[in-house]
């Protein structure tokens, strides 16, 4: 990982735009890595502009390495004003971007953002925000090992483990 790449996601994590539960959202995204077990939840806010339903704001929140939360991050800012239809477009990679070219190895964790975008935004798959107070948090969620989708499916097999 280059020396530039790794300051931009020092920076995203000292920073992190965007973080948390938004109880007011219009759609909530969960997704998984069966692969190395971090996991993505994505709320999602619309506003109408110019007769378009675009996205007002988006938080997240995250089990994930470094670089899932630096993405997360700069991916919220990012598609900030877009449609439904302009940000489905846009893929992992295109979702870290702001921060550079990512390493192979660390792809997966940019598609785990993007996964959690789609799962938030994908017809269907829209589910409303939870009550406020009445919702279990993702980290109960978690420990109770109930996490799922917003359509109630589990996304994935969540397995914690330490990272070495
Ligand atoms: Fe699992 Fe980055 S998202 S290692």
């Amino acid at each position: 990982m280059s020396d530039e790449l790794q300051a931009r996601i020092a920076e995203a994590i000292a920073n992190p735009r965007n973080l948390g539960e938004m109880q007011e959202a219009d759609a909530v995204g969960t997704v998984g890595s069966a692969d190395c077990g971090d996991m993505l939840r994505m709320w999602v806010k619309f506003r109408e502009q110019d007769g378009r339903k675009v996205i007002d704001r988006a938080t997240f929140q995250t089990f994930g390495c470094e670089t899932a939360i630096a993405v997360a991050s700069v991916a919220t800012e990012l598609i900030s004003g877009k449609t439904v239809e302009e940000a489905l477009s846009l893929s992992g990679e295109e979702l870290a971007a702001p921060l550079g070219a990512l390493p192979p190895m660390k792809i997966h964790c940019a598609q785990l953002v993007e996964g959690a975008l789609r799962s938030a935004l994908v017809p269907g798959e829209e589910a409303p925000a939870p009550a406020p107070q009445a919702a279990p948090t993702l980290l109960e969620q978690l420990q109770a090992g109930t996490a799922a989708d917003a359509g109630g499916a589990p996304r994935a097999r969540i397995v914690l483990k330490p990272r070495p």
